[in-house]
């Protein structure tokens, strides 16, 4: 059990560590508050029921909350935090997230609102999850006008990157973590594939864990890990989603591609290389839905929570990501072409 790594997460007094290797859910037990009584599990069905890590002394409550983005809402929150209420979960209880991505956004948030906050963990059972979603404290819910449009920051007191969960981890499910993976690439501009995937996960790990230290708000650098993830969340809403966040990002992450192109940031060669990660090293899906309506997307596009005064992208550059505003519709227009004609 010693190839446990750990990664800090450097926020001052709500500084965290991540626990990444196989069985790391076992080291968070050491992380509890004394004064904590109950564990308020969050968890899913899908969710294989060994990697909810077991508490000595302490009263463990486990709570299923539903599969995929239409349970991601208020509705979900409320059910948990009228369980917890009747389970006698107190403020000075934890609530443990062990799941994916989905689980530890509904987790994170319910622990910051049910009794104006509560402490929470991690266990992070997607590849998605470990590199990306149970890190960072942004915690929150959909509505139907867009993903995590309600929500609140609100950083966990510690984090395991289970690898054990890898095991039983679907094709489809490892691809929406490359799909993340992949944008780390971009980000570090470092070639990550070289390291073998424990080193690869901590390093993703301490590439959001240094973002995040240096701008926990996102008002500026860590808009830089919305990487792909602006016509993402257009392509997972034009498909009722349907198509998986990782996978809409690494289509997202093409489309960035070709959209720097056409502003003349980046040249072809630059474009290619994106394709040479995301689709050459990570095998990922690289086309639109067949049905896409472009124009929809652009209007949703605009609604992005991402969108201050118009439209912002994150955009490569010779000098790497930077956050760019005000593009231009017929920008944007071409880009989907551009994207389209490489789709053959
Ligand atoms: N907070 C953030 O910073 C942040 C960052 C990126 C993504 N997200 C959010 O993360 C969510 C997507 O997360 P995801 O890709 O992990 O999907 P997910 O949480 O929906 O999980 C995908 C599926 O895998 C199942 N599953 C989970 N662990 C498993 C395991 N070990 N073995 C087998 N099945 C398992 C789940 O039950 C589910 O059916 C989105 O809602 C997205 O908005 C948040
Ligand atoms: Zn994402």
């Amino acid at each position: 059990m010693s190839d446990i790594q750990t990664v800090q997460v450097n926020l001052e007094d709500r500084s965290y560590p991540v626990f990444i290797g196989r069985g790391a859910r076992h080291e968070l037990a050491a992380q509890i508050n004394p004064s904590v009584r109950r564990i308020a599990v969050v968890t899913q069905d899908g969710v294989p029921a060994q990697l909810i890590p077991e508490f000595a002394d302490l009263e463990t409550h486990t709570f299923v909350i539903g599969d995929g983005e239409i349970h991601k809402t208020l509705e979900t929150v409320q059910t948990l935090c009228r369980s917890f209420s009747e389970a006698g979960i107190t403020r000075s209880d934890l609530v443990l997230g062990v799941g994916g991505g989905l689980v530890t956004d509904v987790a994170g948030f319910t622990a910051a609102v049910y009794h104006r906050g509560l402490g929470v963990m991690h266990v992070a059972t997607t590849l998605l999850g470990m590199i990306d979603a149970a890190i960072g404290g942004k915690t929150g819910v959909n509505i139907p006008e867009g993903k995590n449009l309600i929500g609140a920051y609100w950083q966990p007191q510690a984090v395991a990157c289970d690898m054990d969960a890898l095991l039983s981890l679907g094709e489809r499910d490892l691809q929406c973590g490359y799909g993340e993976m992949a944008k780390y690439h971009f980000i570090s501009r470092q070639d990550l594939s070289l390291l073998p995937l424990g080193q690869r996960i901590a390093r993703c790990v301490q590439i959001k864990a240094d973002i995040v230290a240096s701008d926990e708000r996102e008002s500026g650098q860590r808009a830089l890990l919305n990487y792909g993830h602006t016509l993402a969340h257009a392509v997972e809403i034009a498909t009722n989603f349907t198509m998986p966040h990782g996978v809409a990002v690494s289509v997202g992450i093409l489309y960035a591609a070709h959209l720097a192109q056409v502003m003349g940031r980046i040249p072809e060669t630059r474009v290619q290389e994106h394709y040479d990660i995301v689709h050459g090293i990570y095998n990922l899906q690289t086309a639109l839905p067949a049905d896409f309506d472009s124009a929809a997307a652009i209007t949703s596009m605009r609604r992005d929570k991402k969108a201050l005064s118009s439209l912002t992208f994150v955009l490569d550059s010779k000098d790497g990501l930077q956050i760019v505003d005000g593009i231009l519709e017929q920008d944007l227009k071409q880009a989907f072409d551009a994207l389209r004609s490489r789709q053959g």
